[in-house]
């Protein structure tokens, strides 16, 4: 058989070329809104969707759908409601591990960037003003000897954390549980588990490494914040509502904390009123994954993925492998 792939935004290469070896391939003209969206994947002429973290699926997309699979472009995946595919029978796919490194080596960009004023300073610079070497013209926070506090403790937590120690920095993280020194590979010995109320008390810089659900929404709030030292940097390369965004700009206006480095935001593609106008920010426009290579690894394991899925054929990447073994 044949089988249909709806594709709601091209893939980099070699994505697209292996869905069209394998299938037709659908691919809207434009932007599908969440009306659009329930209406091409109920429409039964397709038999996986191959789509972005933009293209939210709930309960009522789902219950609809017509398709048997959901390729996500991304590791992470809070934009399927992944209990309800599994109700309905759909599988859902993402793409762990190829953006592993290239994400913590955001995490650790920002972290520098943030502590070394690097934004602020490349503006000074273009700007004329650098009028030679001064002693006290810019001054940041130390990487050497800070602590990092990992809240989550995954495969970007875990390569963030070996390169963190690289620069010197002490590492301690929170997870549910202590993870054994024999499952830590090269950080056994290296860090140290804290619970989360002392991580967010005694870290120079937070960085968030938790997927988003609903124990992780607004994980960071006014309270966590206000518990932070003056001196710390909140770091976010993870899920934007795991920070509850007004407070941040009201913490960092308020000197209640350092700085912040993010890469995702609460209300993608906006950002929470005055965060713009703060000069201790480094903000990125969801770059974690943004390599040419990262991408196009992505691009076939996502077309991998979809490809299986429309053969029946249990793909490597599944976030749900129980809705096809019920
Ligand atoms: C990007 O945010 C991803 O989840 O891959
Ligand atoms: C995501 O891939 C993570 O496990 O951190």
């Amino acid at each position: 058989s044949h089988p249909t792939f709806l594709v709601t935004t091209p893939l980099p290469d070699p994505g697209m070329q292996m869905l069209r070896a394998a299938g037709d391939v659908v691919v809207p003209d434009r932007e599908l809104t969440a009306e659009e969206l329930t209406a091409v994947c109920s429409s039964g002429s397709h038999d996986v969707v191959v789509a972005q973290l933009i293209n939210i699926f709930d309960e009522t997309t789902l219950a609809a759908a017509t398709v048997r699979g959901i390729s996500n472009y991304a590791v992470g995946y809070d934009n399927v409601d992944v209990a309800a595919a599994t109700n309905h029978g759909i599988l859902v796919c993402n793409t762990p591990g190829v953006l592993t490194a290239a994400t913590a080596d955001l995490a650790m960009l920002l972290i520098l960037a943030t502590a070394r004023r690097c934004v602020e300073a490349d503006a000074y610079l273009r700007s004329g003003r650098f009028r030679g070497w001064r002693p006290e013209l810019l001054l940041g926070a130390d990487i050497t000897g800070a602590s990092l506090g990992l809240v989550g403790f995954g495969r970007i937590a875990r390569a963030t954390a070996e390169r963190a120690l690289g620069f010197g920095m002490t590492v301690r993280y929170t997870a549910r549980r202590a993870v054994p020194d024999d499952d830590l590979g090269p950080l056994a010995g290296r860090v140290q588990h804290a619970e989360f109320d002392e991580l967010v008390r005694t870290s120079d810089f937070l960085s968030l490494h938790v997927p988003l659900n609903a124990d992780t929404h607004h994980l960071i709030d006014a309270d966590v914040l206000r518990a932070m030292k003056p001196t710390a940097y909140l770091i976010n390369t993870a899920r934007g509502p795991v920070v509850n965004e007004q407070a941040l700009v009201a913490a960092l206006r308020d000197g209640q904390i350092a700085g912040a480095g993010l890469d995702v935001y609460e209300h993608e593609p906006d950002v929470a009123d005055g965060l713009a106008d703060l000069a201790n920010t480094t903000l990125l426009p969801h770059l974690g994954s943004a390599t040419r290579s990262v991408r196009a690894t992505m691009a076939r394991r996502c077309a991998a993925n979809a490809i299986a899925m429309a053969r029946g054929e249990m793909p490597e990447h599944p976030v749900n492998p129980e809705a096809w073994r019920a």
